[in-house]
C-alpha cells in the first residue's frame, strides 16, 4: 500500500555548497513551497500551488509558515555518553577517566544498553535529528542495542563497536583479535540491514595498540564500504601522549594512516590542532573531519579552522559529540559553530549553518545522494522548524526583512520547541 503525505510549508534545500559558490546560487528556498512524501521517498518538491493542483487527493499536513527542510545528521557522537553529559571541571583525558569511562563499564548490561539507546533515539529526534554517526562502548551488545532501536525506527544510523586495547580499565579492554572478531561479526550481521551502516571504530590512538590499529585497518580494506571514525588532535596534551605512543609517527594522523586507517570513507572527529601535511593528506584521500563546537568549548580543546580547511576543499561535517558535546541539539551546535567562527574572524552565514548540519555531514557519511536534502528521490528525513517558537525568537523574526534574518534567530536561540516536526523515512514520529 503506498503511503502518500504532501507537506505545506517553507521549503529549503541546496543545490550546491554555499561555501563554494555564492550563496543566492546554493540555496533554493521557497516560502509557499511543498514536499510530496511517498513510500519514505521525496516523490516531487515544487510550490503549494502546483503541488496542490497536480496532486488534489492526498492527505495534506500545512505548516503555515514553518520551514520544512531535510532533518538533521549528527556527524560524531557518543550515544552511550548520554547520561553523563554535562559533566563537569575536566579536560580531556581526566574527563574520559574520571566520568566517561565509569558510565561506559554499565554498557556490558545490554538490557541498559537498549534503555539508553532508546532514550538517547528519542532525545536526538525531539531535537529534529533524524541520522547519527554514533560511538558505542567495547562491548559488542551496545552496539547491537543501537542498531536494533534505530531498525525499529526505521531511522539510518552509522555505528560501531568502540575499540580499545590499552589505557583504559580492564573492564573496557578488547584486544587486537578480539576487536577485529566481534567487529566483523557486527558487519556481517549489521550492515546495510535496515538502514544501518557499519563504522569500523579504533576509539583514538592512545587507547589502541599498533597491532590493533593494524588489525581494523585489514578488516576495513576487507570491508572498504565501511566506514571509519576515530578522534584525531582534540587536545594539544593529547598530541603530545601521542606523539610519545608513537615515536615513528610523522604526526598524529600518520598513527593512523601508517596502519591502513587512513581513507576516504574515514570520519576523523575534532581535528583541531591539525598540521600542514595532515590537512594536506586528508584533502588528498578525501577523507572528512567532523566539528564539534559545543564540545570543543566546554571541554576546552581549542578553536576549529571551519573558513581555513573548508576553502582547502577538505570534506567537513558538523557534529553534538555528545556528551563531550553539551547538548543534543544541532540548532545550539550551529549556534556554537557560529561563535567559534567569530572567535576566528570568519562570520558563518546562516545558510553554510544549515549546510553544514544537514548536506555537510550527509557528504561526511558519504550519504548526500540518500539523506541531508530536500529533493526527489531522496529518503523522507525531514524536520519542520517553528521559526517563531519563543517569544523572544518571535520579536526578533518580526524585524527581519529577508528569509535568512528570519532564520538566524532560531539557529542562534532555539531549542526543542523549535522543532514543529520530525519525519523519519517518510513517517512523522
Ligand atoms: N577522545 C577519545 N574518546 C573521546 C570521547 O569519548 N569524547 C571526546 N570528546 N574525545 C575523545
Ligand atoms: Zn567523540
Amino acid at each position: 500500500m503506498t503511503d502518500t503525505t504532501l507537506l505545506l510549508g517553507q521549503t529549503l534545500s541546496f543545490a550546491a555548497d554555499p561555501f563554494e559558490v555564492p550563496i543566492d546560487d546554493a540555496v533554493r528556498h521557497q516560502s509557499d513551497g511543498a514536499v510530496l512524501i511517498k513510500d519514505g521517498k521525496i516523490a516531487a518538491l515544487g510550490r503549494r500551488e502546483d503541488l496542490c493542483a497536480e496532486f488534489p487527493d492526498v492527505k495534506r499536513v500545512d505548516y503555515g509558515k514553518s520551514l520544512i527542510m531535510a532533518g538533521f545528521v549528527d556527524a560524531h557522537a557518543h550515544y552511550p555518553q548520554t547520561t553523563m553529559i554535562a559533566s563537569w571541571g575536566k579536560r580531556l583525558i581526566d574527563w574520559l577517566n574520571t566520568y566517561t569511562f565509569p558510565e561506559e563499564m554499565r554498557f556490558s548490561d545490554p538490557a541498559y544498553a537498549a534503555e539508553i539507546a532508546d532514550r538517547y533515539l528519542r532525545l536526538t529526534a525531539q531535537n529534529g535529528t533524524t541520522t547519527m554517526a554514533s560511538f558505542t562502548t567495547i562491548h559488542p551488545g551496545s552496539t547491537e542495542a543501537l542498531f536494533q532501536a534505530a531498525n525499529t525506527r526505521g531511522q539510518r544510523v552509522v555505528a560501531g563497536k568502540t575499540c580499545m586495547d590499552r589505557n583504559a580499565p580492564e573492564e573496557l579492554r578488547d584486544t587486537a583479535q578480539s576487536a577485529y572478531d566481534d567487529s566483523k561479526a557486527l558487519i556481517d550481521t549489521w550492515h546495510g540491514k535496515g538502514r544501518v551502516t557499519y563504522a569500523i571504530t579504533p576509539r583514538f590512538s592512545p587507547t589502541s595498540t599498533p597491532d590493533q590499529m593494524r588489525a581494523l585497518g585489514s578488516l576495513w580494506a576487507e570491508h572498504p564500504d565501511c566506514l571509519m571514525q576515530t578522534h584525531l588532535s582534540e587536545q594539544t596534551d593529547e598530541i603530545e601522549w601521542v606523539k610519545s605512543l608513537y615515536p615513528q609517527a610523522r604526526d598524529y594522523l600518520d598513527t593512523y594512516e601508517a596502519l591502513g586507517l587512513l581513507g576516504e570513507r574515514g570520519l576523523y572527529g575534532h581535528a583541531i590542532h591539525l598540521e600542514e601535511r595532515e590537512i594536506a593528506r586528508l584533502t588528498e584521500v578525501g577523507a572528512a573531519v567532523v566539528h564539534c563546537p559545543t564540545s570543543n568549548t566546554f571541554i576546552g580543546s581549542g578553536l576549529f579552522d571551519m573558513a581555513g580547511l573548508k576553502s582547502r576543499g577538505l570534506s567537513v561535517g558538523l557534529a553534538t559529540d555528545t556528551g563531550g558535546g553539551s547538548s543534543f541539539s544541532m540548532l545550539r551546535t550551529m549556534a556554537a559553530a557560529y561563535e567559534i567562527g567569530q572567535l576566528r574572524h570568519s562570520a558563518l552565514h546562516a545558510s553554510q549553518l544549515m549546510w553544514l548540519a544537514t548536506q555537510g555531514s550527509a557528504k561526511a557519511l558519504h550519504m548526500q545522494d540518500k539523506i541531508g536534502n530536500l529533493a526527489t528521490g531522496m529518503e523522507a528525513d525531514l524536520v519542520v522548524l517553528d521559526l517563531a517558537s519563543t517569544e523572544a525568537i518571535a520579536q526578533r523574526v518580526d524585524q527581519a526583512s529577508e528569509f535568512w534574518e528570519s532564520v538566524f534567530p532560531t539557529i542562534m536561540m532555539g531549542d526543542d520547541r523549535a522543532i514543529e516536526a520530525v519525519w523519519i523515512n517518510g513517517v512523522r514520529v
